[in-house]
């Protein structure tokens, strides 16, 4: 009798979960709950921020305890590091690098070239700067050894370029990117691709966008990209597909046909900078239900799970964009795996039976 009502039980979830198809219920293994991320097929790591890596101790624990690999939100962009022609400010990149170092994490470059105009990303001296092509890849050039020569053996890999493309496939208008506008794109990609392998033969070198899973004509785009720079000759190692997501995007559709699509490069793959919004529509008021927390355990748990399906040899690992949800978002998001408290949410444990799942 037992069995049959067990049998019901069973088949009414079927059906139950079939009506809602981006819900699976599972149960949260035995193991799990005094398992940490450490215990990962691939590495799985954060963006850290220098305010709490240097003033919470917390904070440090935390990320060494659980994190097998770390990326700087900001402190290795070019705006932060390069202050001038041959002038750097190197205290912060130093204090994350170090810190990686120190803990036994793999420390990944993020990034050395980026479009935006904004004081982190690309600094007011090179938005200033005039010259002719030749000055700018000059110019390009060293910076980027700069850099990679000083993090030679302690940065694993670098985001070489970041965001070239748009959403449509083309790339970014010589308006708005700089480095098109005096370079010329793809050149100045590949030119960067070249200066980075020179400057540093032992990283890896990656890629790095965002929209693989709502744009099919951008993630085109970049694999006809690889194809086009291995055609010709140009080092390129790896894809970061940002990951910037939310609840609402078909984890087991739309983000698992980007990573199958960008596995078919051969490339190491990376998701470099995950995070799953559960507030996309800005509501002031909203509130982190437990609903909303199991599907976004969900998405954590699939993404987790196609990240294990790549090829092991082309797995780079999960990098969540942050380490614990801020209390003072505005408006209120939650999108990490831990919580306000830098506890761990049900996302973290989606994390772990991602990774267990066959
Ligand atoms: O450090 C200054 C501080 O001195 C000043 O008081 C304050 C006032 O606004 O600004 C601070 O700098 C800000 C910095 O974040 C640190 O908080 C910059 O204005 C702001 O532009 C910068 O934003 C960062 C953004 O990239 C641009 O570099 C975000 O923190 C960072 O999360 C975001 O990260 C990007 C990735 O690099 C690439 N992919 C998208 C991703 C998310 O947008």
């Amino acid at each position: 009798m037992k069995r049959i009502f067990f049998y019901i039980a069973v088949f009414t979830g079927i059906l139950f979960t079939s009506c809602r198809p981006e819900i699976y219920e599972f149960p949260v293994m035995p193991s799990v709950a005094d398992s940490t991320l450490k215990t990962s097929p691939f590495p799985i790591g954060g963006a850290l921020g220098m305010y709490d890596l240097k003033n919470n101790e917390n904070y440090r624990i935390l990320v060494a305890n659980e994190f097998k690999s770390i990326t700087a939100e900001n402190a290795m962009k070019m705006g932060s590091i390069s202050k001038g022609r041959g002038q750097y400010f190197w205290d912060d990149a130093d204090y994350f690098v170090d810190f990686g170092v120190k803990n036994n994490l793999r420390v990944h470059g993020h990034t050395l070239i980026w479009y935006k105009q904004s004081a982190t990303a690309t600094p007011s001296w090179v938005l200033n700067f005039t010259g002719t092509k030749d000055d700018w890849k000059q110019l390009m050039k060293e910076y980027i050894t700069a850099v990679m020569t000083r993090y030679k053996g302690k940065v694993k890999s670098w985001d070489v370029v970041n965001e070239a493309f748009k959403d449509d496939g083309t790339y970014r208008s010589t308006s708005e990117d700089i480095w098109a506008k005096n370079i010329g794109s793809p050149e100045y990609i590949y030119w960067a691709f070249q200066c980075a392998r020179e400057a540093d033969p032992d990283a890896l070198l990656f890629y790095n966008d965002y929209g693989h899973e709502y744009s099919v004509a951008k993630r085109t785009a970049i694999a006809n990209m690889v194809a086009d720079m291995k055609a010709k000759n140009i080092p390129i190692d790896g894809i970061g597909m940002q990951m910037h997501t939310d609840i609402d995007r078909s984890v087991f559709v739309d983000i698992k046909n980007a990573i199958d699509a960008m596995v078919k490069t051969g490339l190491l793959i990376h998701i470099s900078e995950l995070e799953v919004y559960v507030n996309k529509a800005n509501v002031a008021g909203a509130v982190f239900t437990d609903e909303l927390a199991k599907k976004q355990a969900t998405h954590y748990r699939m993404i987790s799970k196609y990240m294990k399906d790549v090829p092991v040899a082309q797995r780079y690992g999960i990098t969540t964009w942050g380490v614990y949800d801020n209390a003072k978002a505005s408006p209120p998001e939650w999108p990490l795996l831990f919580d306000t408290q830098m506890k761990r949410k049900p996302a973290y444990y989606g994390v772990i039976e991602g990774y267990n799942m066959n």
